[in-house]
């Protein structure tokens, strides 16, 4: 069978481990596709730095002209940010190819324009690395319950935030220390404020809030409050009272007093605060995540794992681009993003 190519774009801590499991795993995957998955170029800043199982040949610092060449057929965006990502994922989508991004800030920020091209090109778009790491929350949420009526879901979605915290509340680290640790582990944004003033959490809350109650959500409508002003004395006074502090992301649908079914609005907030030892989320460790949603038939679901890392997040980017390929094989596609109840975002304080 013809090989499907590949165009990676970065080729940091998550582009890196998508290189290594494309190469060690690679028979499996083409069993599992259909077709072989070949490495077409990848996209960097620095072209002198050597990178594993990548020959010199496939170095690019081109990445436009690599997502829109003839023989490529699914592009994996692991750059982040907003630009270049957003135009090369535009190029890339009518260009004709199948996407799989990591990229929360843009997905939060700009969702509206890359849904709305996924939709005006046909093209297929997954994006589960974009939130909660390695656990599989998006397709459940995206595909197994939108027959449901989901009604909150809420946990914590960043794993540089919980490592910290964590590091914090049992070995009585320094915030600075802790920080340090999570990004030498790979764990934080390339701007790790993005972490600890919470945009990262609120990127995330937005693509969960958008997806659970079908409406549109951007980042800018989330409350956000991070973890900078969480001091040593707030860990010791939680540990004092048999609690721990966690950085909590909350998408709530508000109830409509006239008990319409689909609610007077949402609530998406993000914030620290202090949870009973004797609570779920408080035994969630180092950089794991977790997620409980609540809908209406299925009930209370929870969600965990490794919330970040390079090898966790390859993980999703390898289950999307398997997707994404066997789409192509088959001649199909994946769904379709269509957010319909237009439920206004509320303030905090109305809610
Ligand atoms: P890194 O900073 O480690 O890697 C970024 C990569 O992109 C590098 O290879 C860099 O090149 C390359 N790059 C940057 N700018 C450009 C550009 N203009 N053109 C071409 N290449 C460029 O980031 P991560 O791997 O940690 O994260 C990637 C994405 O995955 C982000 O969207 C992030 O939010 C998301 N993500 C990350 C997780 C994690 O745990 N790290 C978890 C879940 C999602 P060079 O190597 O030359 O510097
Ligand atoms: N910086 C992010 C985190 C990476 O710490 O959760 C995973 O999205």
């Amino acid at each position: 069978m013809k090989p499907l190519r590949v165009a990676l774009l970065g080729c940091g801590t998550v582009g890196s481990e998508v290189v290594r499991l494309l190469h060690e795993q690679a028979a499996d995957l083409t069993a599992r596709v259909g077709a072989p998955l070949e490495l077409a170029g990848v996209a960097v800043r620095r072209i002198d730095k050597a990178r594993a199982h990548v020959t010199p040949d496939l170095l690019t610092t081109d990445a436009m002209s690599l997502v829109t060449r003839e023989d490529v057929d699914i592009v994996v965006e692991v750059i982040g940010g907003i630009e270049p990502a957003r135009s090369l994922l535009l190029a890339a989508m009518k260009a004709g190819k199948s996407v799989v991004t990591a990229n929360k800030a843009l997905l939060a920020e700009d969702g509206e324009t890359i849904f709305g091209a996924a939709r005006e090109y046909g093209a297929d778009l997954y994006y589960e690395a974009s939130v909660a790491g390695a656990i599989p929350l998006l397709r459940p949420l995206r595909e197994s319950l939108v027959g449901d009526h989901v009604k909150r879901v809420i946990g914590i979605v960043n794993g540089t935030t919980n490592y910290i915290l964590d590091q914090m509340d049992a070995h009585g680290a320094s915030f600075i220390d802790a920080l340090e640790e999570a990004q030498s582990l790979g764990y934080a944004e390339a701007d790790p404020t993005a972490d600890v003033e919470g945009f990262d959490a609120a990127a995330k809350a937005a693509i969960l809030a958008q997806l659970a109650f079908h409406t549109p959500v951007t980042a800018a409508d989330v409350h956000r409050e991070g973890i900078t002003e969480v001091t040593a004395a707030d860990v010791a006074g939680a540990k004092a009272m048999d609690s721990v502090v966690k950085l909590l992301a909350i998408c709530e649908r508000v109830p409509d007093p006239d008990g319409g079914n689909g609610g007077r609005g949402v609530s998406v907030r993000v914030y620290p605060a202090m949870i009973p030892r004797s609570h779920p989320l408080a035994s969630v460790r180092e950089a794991y995540n977790a997620v409980f949603v609540e809908a209406e038939s299925a009930g209370s679901l929870m969600f965990y794992g490794a919330g970040a890392g390079g090898a966790p997040t390859a993980s999703a980017v390898l289950g999307d681009l398997v997707a994404v390929a066997r789409n192509r094989v088959g001649g199909t596609r994946g769904p379709v993003e269509v957010t319909y109840a237009e439920l206004p975002v509320l303030p905090m304080g109305e809610t």
